[in-house]
């Protein structure tokens, strides 16, 4: 049964939210009494319908329903999870618990994005504190994976455990923090580079500008991958962690750090700050840079996938979540029609300076769907392990029509020859009805240890009949068997 979020609070976290879980199946209702608030929540989704599908390489659910609520209750009554994502403000925060725990479902989550506050001050005086969790997220909360999850001890460890299953469910990384501290563990850091960066400024040491170099050019992107501490103790050579510390400790003695001293938020502080953000990121509009983030999330975080590492394996852990019954089997696909073999959303990093998919990864979507219909006869990873495989001889694709980052495509693919050694497959790409580009392939069956054509197993040779004759009654697909034509 499609499960519904209930988001109080549609501002720039409360959006991510609502996109985060609409576009993983949940039908969402947002209660905010902004007016403005659906044209903004239609912002964040333009964005997030962008660059969130195609992060997995499987598709995501049909998207849910979302819908806007004068009244809270109507939100928030049957709702599974309860999203808080109203003003910092203790009093209000308070206030509203207060009003939904009235009418939505004891059973429910309710969790608060809160950046600051700790999960016992929220629940302070609720109706049912047991109900209350923080749920901490990062922005843009529809590509981040990160949750900080704080309970108390008035949490039930199976509300706990149930919230933690449901945050993995939509491709979140709960983070579980088993003691509450103010402003929970990620935002100290930042807090304390945030501090020395002011100093920096405010000393006239660095501009802004230069600041983001220092983060951006080098240890951003270590930490990115593998946090603190992993690097530090690669940082150590061989001698790993208790060598870099000994070099190192003493340092933190030394006059570097400002620690906890923060400077004055004057008004030439202020103005000065924001006339170096305005001289290194005016000329953008907030849209454009929100479009550069995502891009370059998107492109990091599915580098990180390759290596199955960090936020990349989140992801993996996603897919394989999502997988089961993503696409047919041998035994459960129609054979009498070309076999669906591909089917995602178009990522971000597949797309060229045209605004449209690069044509190599039309190739990649192709092997993709290679890659299923080998598995489809039998030539899965066991398989190959005990020693045969398939070559690609030959390929030609023909590009027909655009296809732009977040566009669902599909691939549908028919064999032409399928005896023996020799595969001979012909791939058709659609977004919905409209065809794309078609990719035909021919491939070699292969003994892995002499590396020469072989012929398969049985089983194998079993599966490609069992489609051949299925698929007799197709016509020989057009473009099937073409080259390039000599010009006139
Ligand atoms: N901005 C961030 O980077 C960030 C990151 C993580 C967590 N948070 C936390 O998320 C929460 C929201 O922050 P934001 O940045 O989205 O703020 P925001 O100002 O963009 O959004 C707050 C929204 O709440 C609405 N609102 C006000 N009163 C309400 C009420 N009584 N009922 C329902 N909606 C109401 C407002 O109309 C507004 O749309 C805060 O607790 C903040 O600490 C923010």
């Amino acid at each position: 049964m499609t499960k519904t979020a209930a988001i109080i609070g549609g501002g720039v976290i409360g959006g991510g939210w609502a996109a985060r879980f609409l576009l993983n199946g949940w039908n969402v209702r947002v209660f905010d009494p902004d007016p403005e608030a659906e044209r903004k929540i239609g912002e964040v989704l333009e964005n997030a319908r962008r660059s969130l599908p195609g992060l997995s390489d499987v598709p995501l659910p049909s998207e849910g329903t979302l819908t806007f609520h004068d009244e809270m209750a109507e939100a928030v009554k049957g709702a599974t999870w309860i999203q808080e994502s109203v003003p910092e403000r203790l009093d209000l925060k308070l206030r509203v618990y207060k009003s939904l725990q009235e009418e939505c479902d004891p059973g429910a989550i309710i969790g608060s994005s809160t950046s600051g506050f700790k999960p016992s001050e929220l629940q302070e005086g609720a109706l049912r504190p047991e109900q209350i969790v923080v749920t901490h997220p990062f922005n843009p909360v529809y590509l981040l994976p990160l949750i900080e999850l704080v309970p108390t001890e008035k949490n039930p460890s199976e509300m706990v455990a149930r919230a933690q299953d449901l945050l993995k469910s939509v491709g979140f990384f709960p983070l579980h923090i088993k003691k509450e501290i103010d402003a929970h563990i990620a935002d100290r850091f930042l807090e304390a580079v945030w501090r020395e960066a002011l100093w920096l400024v405010k000393d006239g040491i660095a501009t802004t500008e230069e600041v983001d170099e220092a983060i951006r050019m080098g240890f951003g992107i270590r930490w990115a991958q593998m946090g603190l501490f992993e690097t530090y103790r690669v940082a150590g050579g061989e001698a790993g962690m208790r060598h870099f510390m000994a070099q190192f400790g003493p340092a933190l003695k030394w006059p570097w750090t400002k620690l906890m001293d923060v400077p004055e938020f004057t008004d030439e502080l202020v103005d000065l700050i924001a006339e170096q953000s305005d001289a290194q990121s005016g000329m953008h509009s907030i849209r454009e840079l929100e479009r550069i983030r995502d891009n370059n999330l998107v492109s990091m975080m599915r580098a990180l996938k390759a290596q199955n590492y960090g936020a990349g394996a989140v992801l993996n852990q996603h897919d394989a979540l999502l997988k089961p019954g993503a696409l047919p089997t041998l035994e459960q696909a129609d054979l009498t029609q070309p076999i669906l073999t591909l089917s995602r959303a178009v990522p971000l990093d597949w797309t060229d300076y045209n605004g449209h998919m690069n044509e190599a990864k039309y190739l990649e979507a192709f092997a993709a769907a290679t890659d299923r219909f080998m598995e489809i006869i039998g030539c899965d990873m066991d398989y190959i392990a005990s020693g045969g495989s398939y070559f690609t001889a030959e390929n030609h694709i023909r590009y027909i029509d655009e296809v732009h980052a977040g566009a669902r495509i599909q691939i549908r693919t028919q064999m032409l020859l399928g005896q023996g050694k020799k595969l001979h497959v012909f791939h058709s790409m659609y977004e919905g009805e409209k065809l794309l580009a078609t990719g035909e392939s021919f491939l070699l069956h292969v003994s892995l240890e002499t590396r020469r054509p072989s012929a398969p197993s049985p089983e194998i040779e079993a599966a490609m009949a069992q489609i051949a004759e299925a698929q007799a009654g197709l016509p020989y697909p057009e473009g099937a068997g073409a080259a390039i034509r000599k010009p006139a």
